[in-house]
């Protein structure tokens, strides 16, 4: 199968890209991140109803942006989870019926997977085996990539994900929704020694990641600097939050290639658009004599593209057999 549409609405973003191969022909994203930014983060019900009106005209422009026509898919990719199950509905629910009349496969692809299989897209796909971080507003882990069609999970977040981290704390000085690119913005501003963070997961020997003790240290900071001191130190409480979670990234992350054998290291998800974040880790894989991936930011944040490319080595349902499948909200794999 070489022509897959592929359709992603797991969270805020209505997604649709046609492929051929490992060529991206058209990647289309909707973002709802206006819809969401008055109420400081993302509302389920508010994302189901935005993905219900967005995602016939994302796909019709999908492939329009491709110059192919319905005639030529020769099957659908969707995300299946995990994420808000009601927006994971409306794709699943949307590929089915683009599928089910033409007779065409579904290809079920896991989230995860997908920012994992970014990777492999044209014009420089990766080959495994690498090392990738996957740092969003709803995950963060550290997936051993040996095979295109699955991880090995080495580590995860316990709490919070890094992003979600990124946006509390934004909020928390008074940027909007989603507040990482905010964030990383004041920060440049700030000395990131201005204040001593707690360092997460320090003494813990794993590759697991915690993030809700350093926003819950930043909530206690601001609470005893007062309103007016954290006004005059915004800069400085971003910078110094920002150092901290970027070295609890790098940290774990040359952790695990201290253990294993890897040839490359990735880095996927949204924060992996903080600069600084792409700075340590490059400094960090220099240091190594190990090449660094880092995929074009828009394919880094959730995108159809990277579903569509994990579609390719994932295992596709043939009509009718996928009329009654299921999306899932959490995660199906369990911690190595
Ligand atoms: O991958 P993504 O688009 O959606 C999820 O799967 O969650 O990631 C969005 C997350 C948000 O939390 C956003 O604040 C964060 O990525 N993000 C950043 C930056 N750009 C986006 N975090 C830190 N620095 C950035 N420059
Ligand atoms: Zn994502």
């Amino acid at each position: 199968m070489s022509s897959i549409l592929a359709i992603e609405t797991s969270c805020d973003d209505t997604c649709a890209a046609v492929l051929d191969g490992p060529r991206v022909l058209s990647s289309v994203i909707s973002s709802q991140a206006a819809a969401h930014a008055q109420f400081g983060g993302v509302v389920p019900e508010v994302a189901s109803r935005h993905h219900l009106e967005l995602v016939a005209p994302v796909v019709e422009a999908a492939l329009a942006e491709a110059g192919c026509s319905l005639d030529r898919i020769e099957g659908v990719a969707v995300t299946a989870g995990p994420g808000l199950i009601g927006a994971l509905l409306v794709g699943v629910s949307a590929a089915k019926a683009i599928a089910a009349p033409r007779r065409l496969p579904l290809i079920p692809v896991d989230h995860l997977q997908g920012h994992v299989a970014a990777n492999f897209l044209e014009p420089e796909p990766l080959q495994p085996p690498f090392l990738c971080l996957v740092a969003s507003g709803g995950h963060t882990l550290l997936a051993g990539v040996r095979d295109h069609s699955g991880y090995e999970l080495l580590g995860q977040t316990l709490d919070d994900a890094a992003g979600e981290a990124f946006d509390k704390v934004a909020r928390l000085l008074g940027l909007g929704y989603p507040g990482g690119p905010a964030l990383q913005k004041l920060a440049e501003e700030g000395d990131p020694e201005a204040f001593e963070m707690p360092v997460a997961m320090s003494r813990d020997p794993g590759l697991d990641f915690s993030f809700s003790g350093l926003k819950t240290a930043l909530v206690y900071l601001c609470r005893d600097l007062g309103p007016d001191e954290v006004g005059r130190r915004r800069a400085d409480l971003a910078a110094s939050f920002q150092a901290a979670a970027v070295s609890q990234l790098t940290a774990k992350l040359e952790r695990a290639l201290k253990r294993g054998e890897w040839s490359a290291v990735a880095l996927g998800g949204g924060v992996a658009a903080n600069g600084p974040l792409r700075a340590a880790v490059t400094a960090l894989c220099e240091h190594r004599g190990l090449p660094l991936k880092l995929v074009p930011i828009e394919l880094c944040t959730d995108n159809a593209a990277m579903i569509g490319s994990a579609a390719r080595f994932a295992e596709s349902i043939p009509y009718p057999g996928y009329l009654a499948y299921d999306a899932f909200a959490r995660p199906k794999r369990a911690a190595a």
